[in-house]
Order: structure tokens, then C-alpha cells, then sequence
């Protein structure tokens, strides 16, 4: 029956155990258990443990065991799964060209600036029906499902108006009914600047909390507001009006800071306790110290910083100051288009230096914790969901180990089966 299963054998079962972001060395604790055993009811964990003592007690409880399915793990690794906490998936159109001009030589922020780049997929967004940004959206959550992700965050921000704002939000809100992945569903209004509300931001700021952020905190279309806070987009004063502002209607703060220049978002981030902070690749270090101090999760995106050629942002030294780092994707049409979870894992391991137990909790519990639900997801603790991956190797040291491919054989969303590579004929299992 759905919901309701026994996974048994696995060579480790990685359970991640906690029910809040790990910060600097405790990033490194696993919670390992050999031979372990998870059991799922009605999509929530129940049960962990060694595979004979959790048979032991299952057998000895008296319960009808017909309900569950089985599945024997032996030489597999079994973790929580993946959680994608910063990605921009719902959008119109492509950006192909721009990443040849890229390719040539020229900015991300130049073709930005000159009308392109985040602008040029607000056109296509706005062009784009419902139901075509649904049909997309589908395909890469199956995409990111297969890498294991069974948790996703999405952003708005390319409508840059009313309609495609809560358009997209509402998109996402569709998504999260028709897939079985959850997706967390983030307001960024405040994404880039229209060439009319050029010199004006305030006024743009004005617009957003008066005729958007309202209806989206009433009908409950987002969990978080996001800005890109940045130079010549979102100064750190029309940031923190705009977050601040937005949080008394109910919306956690999130922020694109310090991605591109130094402009002091994580100081900001840290100042109005924001959730998390994301990309980072010019935090200072006061900045990311303060960031560590408040709690707030730093979300870095290492393959953006590949995508762009920009240095990786310094996540040895954010988890050495005793702070919380999370790893997503971000994936998006522009800067980076990649919803690969094994690129995030080799990138971070091998340019910012954390090891694989760190990359491990960085897109577990931490990424968790970066979406507000370090309570129920990111861990294999019991009363968690039943939201689990099984890799086709014994160890996770696999995930950053195989570059640039996929470890994942099967996933699991409450407790059901969700994803298998094995039937997917692509390989003998
Ligand atoms: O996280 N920097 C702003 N936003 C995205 C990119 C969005 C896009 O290029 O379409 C980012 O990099
Ligand atoms: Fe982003």
C-alpha cells in the first residue's frame, strides 16, 4: 500500500539525524548506522535502526506487515533526500544565445543591463501560458527527482508585474499538487529593475508591497520573500525596506546577497535575521561571521559561480566560523542552467574545500533548515516524512566521488515509491 514500507540492509543508512541546521563541525556528523533499516507508515518515518533489531521489534509488535512493501538495500546507501533550496523553475523561453555571447566574452550583468539576460525571460514568462509553464515545470521536476530532490524551492521573478508575479506563484501551487515532489514557493518581485522604474526603485519597492505582497501573503502563494541585492539592482536600503516590510505580512526573508560585488548583504541578512542568505561569492568576513552569529543559513550555488567563471564563494571558511552552509542548484534559464544535484556535490567539494560528510548535510538538513522545515524533512529521524534516496553504491562518499553523475537508484516521497532508475531500463539493478 502507498506510503507504508520497509527498507532493510542498507550498508549505510545516513540518517542526518537532527531537527535544526548543523553549524560548523557538526556539519560533519552523519549519525551513520551499518546495516541499517528504516520503516515508513502512512508516509512518516517510524522506525530506524540496525536491520535486526528493527525486524526484531517490528515482528515482535504484533503488526500486520501486509500492508508494506520491501525493499532489500544490500551494498546500497540510503540518505534523506535531497532538498533543492534555491532554484528559479518555473519561467518562459530560453536562454541559449545569451550563454554563446557569454561564451564570447561578455557579463552576465552587462547583457542584463542592456535589456537582456533576467529581463529577456520576463518577455517569454509574460508570453507564456499556464499551461505551458506547468507542462515545463513538469518536465524538470522529473528531472530533479531522478537526482534524488524530493523537496524544491521556486522562485517568481519574471513577471516583474502583478499578474505574472502571482501567475507563477500560482504555477508552482499547481506543480505541488500534480508531482509528488514538495515545492516551496519563494516571492522575488524584487528581481531586477524594469527600464521604467530605472533610477526609481523606490517607487518599483512601493508598487511590490502595495499592489503584490498582500495578495500573496492572504492567499498563502509564498513562504518566503527573496531580492536580488545587488549593484545598480536592489540596494541594501531598498533590501531591507522591502523584507522587512514583507515579514510583517507573514513572509520569511531570503536574499540574493553579495553575488556578484560586495554590498553588505550578508551583514544585512544576519541584521534582520533572515532565514538564509545565497550565493555569497563576496561576502566579506565580518559579514559571514555576523551571518554565523544570527543563524542564518548560507545557501551557496556552486555551479552558478562555475557557470559565470566567478571565484566560488568560501564555504571552508563560512562552516570553519561555526556557521550553517546549505548547497542547492539555483537552478534557472541564465546564470546558471543546471538542476544537476552531483555538480553542486563535486563543485563544492573540490573548490570550496568541504568534505563529504559536510556536502552530505549541506543538502540535507541544512538545506532543511534553509526552507524553514528542519522539523519534518532533511533527516531520517522518526516522525519525519518518509522522503528518502537509495544509492547504487554502499557509501555516500559516492556523491561528490562520481563527477558530474547521478548515484541516485531510487527515490522515495512519503514513503512511496517515486523514482527508480532500475525500471527505467538504464541499467541492470
Ligand atoms: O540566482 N541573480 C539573480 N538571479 C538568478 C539568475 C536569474 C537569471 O539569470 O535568470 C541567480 O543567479
Ligand atoms: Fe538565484
Amino acid at each position: 500500500m502507498d506510503g507504508n514500507l520497509i527498507i532493510k540492509n542498507a550498508s549505510e543508512l545516513v540518517t542526518c539525524s537532527g531537527f535544526a541546521a548543523k553549524r560548523g563541525r557538526a556539519m560533519s556528523e552523519l549519525g551513520i548506522i551499518a546495516d541499517g533499516a528504516v520503516v515508513i507508515e502512512q508516509g512518516q518515518i517510524s522506525r530506524i535502526g540496525p536491520t535486526t533489531e528493527v525486524m526484531t521489534e517490528l515482528n515482535a509488535s504484533g503488526k500486520d506487515l501486509s500492508p508494506f512493501e520491501t525493499i532489500d538495500a544490500f551494498g546500497k546507501a540510503v540518505l534523506p533526500g535531497f532538498i533543492d533550496s534555491h532554484t528559479h523553475l518555473v519561467f518562459g523561453g530560453y536562454r541559449a544565445e545569451e550563454y554563446a555571447w557569454r561564451l564570447k566574452g561578455d557579463s552576465y550583468m552587462d547583457i542584463l543591463h542592456r535589456g537582456g539576460g533576467i529581463l529577456s525571460t520576463v518577455t517569454a514568462t509574460r508570453r507564456a501560458s499556464r499551461e505551458e509553464l506547468t507542462e515545463a515545470g513538469l518536465k524538470r521536476l522529473a528531472s530533479m527527482l531522478a537526482f534524488g530532490v524530493t523537496t524544491v524551492e521556486g522562485k517568481s521573478g519574471y513577471g516583474l508585474d502583478r499578474e505574472t508575479e502571482i501567475k507563477q506563484l500560482e504555477v508552482m501551487a499547481e506543480l505541488n499538487r500534480l508531482h509528488p515532489m514538495d515545492v516551496v514557493p519563494t516571492f522575488m518581485g524584487a528581481h531586477a529593475v524594469l527600464p521604467e522604474y530605472k533610477g526609481r526603485e523606490e517607487a518599483y519597492i512601493d508598487f511590490m508591497l502595495k499592489e503584490v505582497v498582500p495578495e500573496v501573503a492572504s492567499r498563502r502563494l509564498a513562504e518566503f520573500c527573496d531580492v536580488f541585492c545587488e549593484q545598480n539592482v536592489f540596494s541594501i536600503a531598498q533590501s531591507r525596506r522591502l523584507l522587512t516590510r514583507a515579514a510583517e505580512s507573514g513572509l520569511k526573508s531570503k536574499l540574493h546577497a553579495d553575488e556578484i560585488v560586495h554590498l553588505g548583504g550578508a551583514e544585512l541578512a544576519a541584521e534582520i535575521g533572515a532565514v538564509s542568505a545565497d550565493h555569497l561569492l563576496h561576502a566579506s568576513d565580518g559579514g559571514l561571521r555576523a551571518m554565523a552569529e544570527a543563524g542564518v543559513v548560507a545557501t551557496l550555488l556552486p555551479v552558478t559561480a562555475f557557470s559565470l567563471r566567478e571565484p566560488y564563494a568560501r564555504g571552508r571558511f563560512m562552516i570553519d566560523a561555526g556557521g550553517a552552509v546549505a548547497l542547492a542548484t539555483d537552478f534557472n534559464p541564465g546564470s546558471c542552467f543546471s538542476e544537476s544535484i552531483p555538480l553542486v556535490a563535486a563543485l563544492a567539494a573540490l573548490y570550496m574545500n568541504l568534505s563529504s560528510e559536510e556536502v552530505v548535510t549541506a543538502l540535507t538538513l541544512n538545506a532543511a533548515a534553509a526552507l524553514g522545515r528542519a522539523q519534518a524533512i532533511g533527516s531520517l529521524d522518526p516522525g519525519k516524512q518518509g522522503d528518502v534516496v537509495i544509492l547504487e553504491n554502499p557509501s555516500y562518499r559516492f556523491i561528490p566521488y562520481h563527477l558530474g553523475v547521478s548515484t541516485v537508484e531510487k527515490v522515495i516521497k512519503r514513503g512511496t515509491l517515486a523514482f527508480d532508475k532500475c525500471r527505467q531500463g538504464e541499467r541492470p539493478c
